[in-house]
């Protein structure tokens, strides 16, 4: 069965973080021991993963129609390219525990990847971008959704994979509040009162340059985008989802102006400071399936730790340390009391109490909150 990251179709969260990693080892093995730690710690629900076309690259594989954005430069405008190996996005209702798993991410990745640009995102009130207008109206939904943003009947591992563009826009909230309501209101070409589209609005509207259904083919794409705030500064990181990159290169290249010399009115007041496209792979089993990239191993080594070396907390149920280290006497290792490298013993003995990455995450999956 084909079965996606759930945040792809997916509402957006109350807080989210946009973490993005850069290459920091070109041995491939370092690369690929990461990416097998990242597979295992990755529900696609609370993270959401993708891999920039170099990070493929390097792994010596191909993922037909991945490849990086395009730079577009037009009317003064412009598209900037900035490509990272992995973004991950993290979805919840808690920055404090989004710090957290951020840093998990961190141990699990390196050394072959090293953290790079963070955004700290939020949802604004019912899903509005900080203009105060309501973002995703126009979503496909449904059936609709996974049809314009997964990939189908291409084969096992790359089913349910899906090609997402991120690009963090800056708004100019002076500019914008300086303008009349009207004009505001033209430059998205809904009204902010009650998000009706509006029949008047010029050509530059938003939501004129980008009807999905005005292109041939539709160009559909479906949008998770959050507002973020840093000090002064403020914008949209815009997210869209496609089966491909085709429908959003054929949106902008139309905001911009390319084929008809008409600008989006969203110009007015925001830009595109980064932006980068990655390839989310689908689930298998519970975890990132990276079989296409030829990655299906287990997280053997990076727990792994000599029995010595794992301490026992005093309020551990003796039965749970002593299966520990009755299986590590015996040769094997343990892995932060989740998983025993090379055994089958699969379950958590560590009854709440490890501090282990890899074991907090369990819990939390498991709605049993570490102790
Ligand atoms: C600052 C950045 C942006 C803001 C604030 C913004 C905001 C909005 C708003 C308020 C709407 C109307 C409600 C809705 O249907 O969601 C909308 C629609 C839409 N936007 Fe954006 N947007 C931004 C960037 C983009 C970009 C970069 C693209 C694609 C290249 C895009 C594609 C679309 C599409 C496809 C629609 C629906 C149009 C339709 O079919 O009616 N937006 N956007």
């Amino acid at each position: 069965m084909m079965t996606c990251q759930a945040a792809i179709l997916d509402d957006v969260p109350g807080v989210g973080r946009y973490v993005f990693f850069q290459l920091a080892s070109t041995r491939p093995d370092d690369v690929r021991a990461g990416l097998v730690r990242l597979k295992a710690l990755t529900d696609g629900a609370q993270i959401l993963v993708g891999l920039g076309p170099k990070l493929v690259q390097l792994l010596g594989t191909d993922v037909p129609g991945l490849h990086d954005l395009v730079a577009l430069n037009h009317a003064g405008v412009d598209v900037p390219v900035t490509p990272a190996a992995l973004c991950c996005w993290l979805r919840g209702d808690d920055r404090g525990e989004l710090l957290h798993l951020t840093r998990q991410l961190q141990q699990a990745l390196a050394p072959g990847f090293v953290l790079g640009q963070v955004v700290d995102a939020f949802r604004y009130g019912s899903g509005r971008d900080l203009t105060g207008y309501e973002d995703g109206t126009e979503n496909p939904a449904g059936d609709a959704a996974a049809a314009a943003a997964l990939l189908q009947g291409a084969g096992v591992g790359l089913d349910g994979s899906s090609f997402m563009v991120v690009q963090q826009w800056q708004h100019d909230l002076d500019a914008f509040d300086a303008m009349s309501p009207t004009r505001q209101d033209h430059s998205i070409g809904r009204r902010r009162s009650d998000n009706e589209e509006l029949d008047g609005a010029p050509a530059s509207a938003h939501v004129k340059r980008t009807a999905q259904e005005s292109f041939e083919p539709a160009a559909f794409i479906l949008r998770r985008s959050m507002p973020w705030t840093l000090g002064p500064q403020s914008g949209l990181m815009f997210v869209a989802f496609g089966c491909s990159f085709d429908a959003f290169q054929v949106l902008m290249r139309h905001m911009l102006g390319l084929d008809d010399g008409v600008l989006d009115g969203l110009f007015g007041f925001s830009r595109p400071i980064t932006g980068a496209n990655f390839w989310c792979p689908p689930m298998h089993d519970g975890q990132l399936d990276l079989r296409h990239l030829g990655l299906r191993g287990r997280p053997r080594d990076f727990f792994a730790k000599p029995i010595s070396a794992v301490p026992r907390p005093d309020s551990l149920e003796p039965p749970g340390w002593l299966a520990a280290a009755a299986v590590a006497d015996a040769g094997g290792a343990v892995g932060g009391g989740w998983r025993f490298s090379g055994l089958a013993f699969a379950g958590c003995v560590c009854a709440g109490h490890c501090f282990d990455a890899q074991c907090r995450l369990l819990h939390q999956r498991r709605g049993r909150p570490r102790v």
